[in-house]
C-alpha cells in the first residue's frame, strides 16, 4: 500500500502491508504476531523522508485519548497518546488556559514522535514541560515510562534517536503545565514583532499561540499544500574560533552563542548565502521563504529530494567548510 498519505514530504513510496493500531491491546497482538518480521514504526510521519519502498510491515501509531491526570492551584499534568496530532494537543492545552506549549503551535507531526527530536521552535523546546514517557519494548512487549533525565534531551535529539532507537515505541506522553503565572516566552525577535502587528500589549496564551501561527504561516509551506519535513537540516555547532575565521570573509554571518567555546550559525543563511533559495530541480525544490525547508512541488521521488540535499551539503562545505547534518530521519 502507498504510503504517499502518511508522510508529510508527500513521497509515493509502498509499504508490504501498513497496520494501523487505535489501542494498547491492538498494538501489543501486532508486536506479537510480528515477533520476527522487521516492523517499520510511522508516527505522524512528518521528520522522515522516504527514499525507497519499505519491505516491512508498517505500523501506524493511532492510539487517541488525551488526559488531565492531576491539577494543582497552579500547574496540571496532562498525559497525552501517541496518535494525537500534535498541534491539536496544543490547542487543547490552550482551550484548557494551560501553558507551556504555545510557542510549539503549527508544528507537524504526532504527539508520540514529538519527543524522539525534541521539538523546538522560538525559545521553547518540548523538554521544557515533558514529564515522562510510556513506552512499549517493541521485542520485550514490555511496558516502562522513561523519566525527562532517562530521556537525554539535546538541541533535535533524545535518547530514542541515538542508543534506544528503534527499541520502543513510545505510547503517551506527560507534561506539566502551568495554570496561572504563565512564563510566556516572547523574546525571539520575530514573536515581539508578530504581537506589535496584531495590536497585542499584554499578551495571554493564545495570542503567543497566534502569533507563533502567524510567523509558522508566512515563513513555512503548509505540508498539506506543499510537501515538506520542517527545516531539513540542523544549525551547526561551531567552535568559536572557526566563527572567527569565517567572519574575515563572510562579516555579516549571523550566530547565536550556545557557551564559552561554542556557536550555533543558522543553516537558512548559509543556504541562502549559497545561493539556493529557491532553487527548484524537477519537483525537488528549497522552499522560497525559508531556505531550510525542502519541499516536494509533487511527484518528486525521496532519492531526488536527498540529491538536491547532497548538493547543498557540498557547496555549504566547499564555501563555509560546515558539514551540515541532516534534521530528518533518512530511510
Ligand atoms: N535565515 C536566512 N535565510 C533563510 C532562513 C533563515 O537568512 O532562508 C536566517 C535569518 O538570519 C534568520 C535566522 O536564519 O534570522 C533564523 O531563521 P528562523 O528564525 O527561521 O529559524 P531557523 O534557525 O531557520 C529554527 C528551527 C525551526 C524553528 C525555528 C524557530 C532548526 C533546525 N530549526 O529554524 O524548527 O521553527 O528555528 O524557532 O533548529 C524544524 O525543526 O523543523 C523547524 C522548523
Amino acid at each position: 500500500s502507498s504510503l504517499k498519505d502518511y508522510n508529510t514530504f508527500g513521497i509515493d513510496v509502498n509499504a508490504k502491508q501498513l497496520i494501523s493500531v487505535s489501542s494498547m491491546r491492538e498494538l501489543k497482538q501486532v508486536l506479537r504476531n510480528n515477533y520476527s518480521n522487521e516492523l517499520f514504526i510511522l508516527g505522524g510521519g512528518s521528520n522522515m523522508l522516504l527514499t525507497r519502498d519499505i519491505n516491512a510491515t508498517v505500523l501506524h501509531i493511532n492510539l487517541k485519548g488525551k488526559e488531565l491526570l492531576s491539577s494543582s492551584s497552579d500547574s496540571a499534568l496532562v498525559r497525552i497518546n501517541a496518535g494525537e496530532n500534535w498541534h491539536e494537543t496544543v490547542q487543547w492545552t490552550l482551550e484548557h488556559n494551560l501553558g507551556g506549549l504555545e510557542n510549539l503551535s503549527l508544528i507537524p507531526g504526532n504527539t508520540g514522535t514529538a519527543p524522539i527530536q525534541n521539538i523546538g521552535a522560538y525559545g521553547v523546546e518540548l523538554k521544557d514541560t515533558f514529564v515522562s514517557c510510556d513506552v512499549i519494548d517493541v521485542q520485550t512487549l514490555e511496558t516502562r515510562s522513561f523519566s525527562k533525565e532517562e530521556c537525554d534531551f539535546g538541541y533535535r535529539s533524545s535518547i530514542f534517536k541515538t542508543s534506544a532507537k528503534g527499541k520502543y515505541i513510545i505510547t503517551s506522553v506527560t507534561f506539566q503545565l502551568t495554570r496561572k503565572d504563565h512564563n510566556l516566552h516572547t523574546e525571539y525577535g520575530s514573536i515581539k514583532e508578530a504581537l506589535l502587528e496584531m495590536g497585542i500589549k499584554e499578551p495571554g496564551l493564545k495570542d503567543v499561540s497566534a502569533a507563533v501561527i502567524k510567523i509558522r504561516s508566512q515563513k513555512l509551506p503548509d505540508p498539506k499544500v506543499l510537501g515538506n519535513s520542517g527545516s531539513f537540516f540542523k544549525n551547526p555547532v561551531l567552535p568559536v574560533g572557526q566563527l572567527i575565521k569565517l567572519q574575515d570573509k563572510y562579516p555579516d554571518i549571523p550566530f547565536y552563542s550556545i557557551s564559552k567555546e561554542e556557536v550555533k550559525v543558522p543553516a537558512g543563511w548559509l543556504i541562502e548565502q549559497a545561493g539556493f533559495k529557491g532553487y527548484r530541480e524537477g519537483d525537488a525544490g528549497v522552499h522560497k521563504n525559508q531556505a531550510l525547508v525542502l519541499v516536494n512541488y509533487g511527484e518528486a521521488s525521496g532519492n531526488e529530494i536527498l540529491h538536491l540535499a547532497h548538493k547543498i551539503q557540498d557547496k555549504i562545505l566547499k564555501d563555509y567548510g560546515i558539514d551540515l547534518q541532516p534534521e530528518v530521519n533518512i530511510y
